[in-house]
């Protein structure tokens, strides 16, 4: 198996690469996993030519994990058009190839399709509606897929990224944490963190299952995130916690800390579907915040 994983720089790259070993197994016999992890040096999303150059230029895949995107959510309010190459158009055309190639392709999308007014968890199913220029991109990546692949994807979509690598809001807290006595967090906006590490695990568990691996399954959205909800003022409370930081945190609106794009007001999402069809382990957020800022204070020690 020929797996690609794209966005190796990124911080669920480099989470899938942390749990990649060479002896990973995916089927039953005993036939060893190429994994290939790629960044925008080898393959740039932000042309069709680039996209076209790399994929003539290798063997084919048997899996396409596509990782990158434009996520840089402030900014995407100016630069509309790159990021709706990287996190649509590419994406069609990511589709395309895999179809070619007879690849499964499993792409990560987000939380702000939704534009947060509801007010009970969100399903699959429910109705999109993204609020800022990232969300309606990524919603676009999501039906060009799906349009081009029916058949042989996934679409997983993920909430409040963050790890030990890159920039994140945990890392951010801990770093103003240390400069800071006082700090006032957003309390109105509320969802599900998400460890990078746990859902690299069960993006790994789902190449690994039957299920997936059925050739002319139709392509199906399914949500991942932590378990447990909390707003960022919570979320940066309990970050001071686990890291022993004596900085106050103070809660404040929205509306008293505004940003060029638009933020969803809640959302949280059902993870019912993902964990029934795969299996996939599914922790609570913190539980898996505790385990991701050990491994930050271990690294620099
Ligand atoms: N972060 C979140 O809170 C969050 C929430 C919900 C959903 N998601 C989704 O989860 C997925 C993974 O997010 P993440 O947090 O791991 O993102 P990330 O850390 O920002 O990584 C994204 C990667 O995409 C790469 N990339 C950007 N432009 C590219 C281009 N033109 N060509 C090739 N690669 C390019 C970046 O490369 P460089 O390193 O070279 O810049 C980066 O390594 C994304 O689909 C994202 O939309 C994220």
């Amino acid at each position: 198996m020929r797996i690609l994983v794209t966005g190796k720089n990124g911080q669920l790259g480099r989470s899938i690469h942390k749990l990649v070993n060479t002896d990973t197994k995916i089927d039953n016999n005993q036939s060893s996993n190429e994994f290939i992890f790629v960044g925008r040096e080898e393959l740039d999303l932000s042309s069709e030519g680039g996209i076209s150059h790399y994929f003539d230029n290798n063997d084919k895949f048997d899996i396409i994990i596509n990782c990158a995107a434009y996520t840089q959510v402030d900014k995407a309010e100016q630069e509309v058009e790159l990021a709706n190459q990287i996190n649509h158009l590419a994406v069609k055309q990511l589709a395309s190839i895999a179809s070619k190639q007879q690849a499964r392709l499993i792409h990560i999308s987000t939380d702000y399709v939704f534009d947060g007014e509801g007010d009970k968890p969100y399903m699959e199913i429910d109705k999109t509606n993204p609020i800022n220029v990232y969300g309606k991109t990524k919603l676009a990546g999501e039906k060009a897929l799906q349009a081009v692949m029916p058949m042989n994807a996934i679409i997983i979509r993920t909430s409040w990224l963050y790890s030990e690598y890159g920039n994140n809001f945990v890392k951010t807290m801990l770093k103003l944490g240390k400069e800071r006595d006082e700090l006032n967090v957003v309390s109105d906006q509320i969802g599900s963190p998400t460890y990078a590490t746990d859902l690299a695990g069960a993006i790994l568990e789902i190449i690994k299952n039957k299920e997936f691996r059925e050739e002319g399954r139709a392509t199906q959205v399914y949500h991942y995130s932590n378990e447990g909800e909390i707003s960022w003022y919570e979320f940066a409370q309990e970050i001071f916690k686990i890291a022993k930081i004596d900085c106050k945190v103070g809660p404040i609106t929205t509306q008293q800390y505004p940003t060029p794009a638009k933020r969803p007001r809640n959302t949280i999402m059902s993870t019912g579907k993902i964990a029934e069809t795969f299996s996939v382990n599914i922790p609570d957020w913190g539980s898996s915040l505790n385990t991701c800022i050990a491994l930050l204070y271990k690294k620099k020690s």
